[in-house]
């Protein structure tokens, strides 16, 4: 029986699991790597910290698992999406890689618009509008900004494919990832050179494009030593994380949606067709099922907001967690618990690396609105849990606007493995939310498309159906519902109200 690895190159760190053709999980290990903010609005990373949490997770996973790298039948990659690695000719990273929730190409965006044509015809093209974190507009900043980097520019790599590159000396992606970058002509699966051409790229920068379960390429001699894994063990295609993780939770077909909290968070749709609802109102891409797209709404701090709780509120709870053997989540989560849905009127705008879905607003910022006395630290926790699920909600709505008919939301990330924010979310997005078997998201994802690539299964929605089954169900507390309803109302007014503010904020 093949075993498959998927390897997830996260914002936060990597996952590496292995599982066999049942999915079971055999082993799994991570390793966390630091995100830069050299100035606010930006965010960066060095792509060798990923290559180094690879080969360090993979090792482990071989090693936990008891795994010989020749039982090792496929691996399946996927990440972060939208991030941009750029690469001279002799395949050097030229500087650190721009991630999805960096803000600093507002300008590149608006030349991306111009030069296609305006926001109908560039969205004709590829789906979807010009937005900051997409790859395009940071390799126009590369151009205007760092003309002596652009230059040595010969090879742009998203950020899971940089790591297939180091792992097989071969540059390669696949549709679901590229389609992030608003170069592919989503429709067609293929690069639109129609806009490269617009945009005056050099077509031979963007690397061949595959789909997400086909051999893509092989482990080499080089990678080999450096990972411990078999000379020429094949890769797939792979997928961008979202799209993975939906593999992983089984949408792959209509009716049932996910919702992921991350350090982002995403509510994410199949389509058996490329036709999206409202053009440009929420991301389309390739899902990662051939012949399927999707749709989907991304909140850029989700687990993010909480991590930052965590980390900058939260010493107590750290302190406390360290000395009982728990995650200080666990901590924060019960604190929230004691506080009524609403926190008597405390909002938190969750905006930490400004918004994509729904507001598109790079500028727009985080903040607690309405604290009185008698608000304490346990209100403030559970506002921010609650803030992101209003964002999260947000998107949920937008997706029932495009006319997909949401009969359960699967949950899963962080934010799924805590019993109380399971049921915050299915009372603030008025649905019954359901967790799977499987709560690893992308790596799982795309360890199933790496069986199916390899010929354990024909098809990814028959690997799903093989593998995933439902563990728990939660209905909607309907004696909840007035109290979120109203603070929602609240929370969507508040950034209306601050969006000027948060504008002119951003100018000075
Ligand atoms: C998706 C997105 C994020 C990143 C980070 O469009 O920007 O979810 O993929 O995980």
């Amino acid at each position: 029986m093949g075993i498959a690895l998927g390897i997830d190159i996260g914002t936060s760190g990597t996952r590496t699991l292995a599982i066999d053709e049942t999915g079971r999980i055999l082993a799994s290990a991570s390793a966390e790597y630091p995100c830069d903010h050299p100035h606010a609005g930006w965010s960066e990373q060095d792509p060798e910290h990923w290559w180094r949490a690879t080969c360090e997770t993979i090792r482990a996973v071989l090693h936990r698992g008891k795994i010989k790298p020749e039982d090792v039948s496929g691996i399946g990659l996927s990440g972060q999406m939208h991030g941009s690695v750029f690469l001279d000719q002799a395949g050097k990273v030229i500087r650190p890689a721009l991630l999805w929730n960096d803000q600093r190409t507002v300008a590149e965006c608006e030349e991306i618009t111009r030069l296609a044509g305006g926001k109908d015809a560039l969205v004709g093209m590829v789906a979807n509008p010009a937005v900051t974190g997409f790859t395009a507009p940071k390799i126009l900043w590369l151009r205007n900004h760092e003309p002596q980097n652009y230059q040595r520019l010969r090879q742009v790599l998203l950020p899971k494919d940089y790591v297939r590159y180091r792992l097989s000396g071969t540059f390669a992606s696949e549709v679901s990832d590229a389609s992030g970058t608003l170069l592919l002509d989503v429709k067609n699966r293929r690069w639109s050179h129609e806009l490269i051409g617009k945009l005056g790229l050099d077509p031979s920068i963007l690397p061949p494009c595959y789909e997400s379960h086909e051999v893509s390429s092989q482990v080499s001699p080089i990678g080999a030593a450096e990972c411990g894994l078999a000379v020429g063990t094949p890769i797939v295609g792979g997928a961008g994380d979202q799209p993975a993780s939906a593999v992983g939770n089984g949408i792959v077909r209509g009716g049932v949606v996910s919702a992921t909290l991350g350090t982002s968070g995403v509510v994410f749709a199949h389509s058996d067709t490329p036709e999206f609802g409202p053009a440009g109102v929420l991301q389309a891409g390739c899902h990662a099922v051939a012949g399927a797209w999707h749709t989907m709404g991304v909140v850029l701090s989700a687990g993010g907001a909480m991590q930052w709780l965590r980390d900058e509120l939260g010493q107590v709870e750290v302190a406390e967690a360290g000395r009982r053997g728990v995650d200080p989540y666990e901590l924060l989560t019960a604190e929230a618990a004691g506080v009524s849905a609403g926190c008597e009127g405390l909002i938190f705008l969750p905006y930490l690396t400004g918004e994509r879905t729904p507001h598109f607003d790079p500028y727009a910022r985080g903040g607690w609105i309405g604290l009185t006395v008698r608000h304490g630290r346990k209100h403030m926790i559970r506002s921010v849990m609650e803030g992101v699920t209003f964002a999260m909600r947000d998107s949920l709505e937008l997706v029932r606007k495009a006319g997909v008919d949401v009969r359960q939301v699967r949950l899963s990330g962080g934010g799924a493995r805590s019993q109380f924010w399971r049921h915050m979310q299915a009372d603030i997005y008025g649905s019954p939310v359901a967790t799977i078997n499987a709560a690893e998201g992308p790596g799982f994802g795309v360890a199933l498309l790496a069986h199916v690539g390899t010929g354990a299964f024909s098809t990814v929605p028959e690997a799903c159906d093989a593998t995933i089954r439902e563990v728990e169900h939660i209905n909607t507390d309907k004696s909840l519902q007035k109290d979120y309803d109203t603070a929602y109302g609240h929370y969507k007014a508040a950034y209306q109200a601050l969006k000027p503010i948060f504008t002119e904020m951003a100018a000075d």
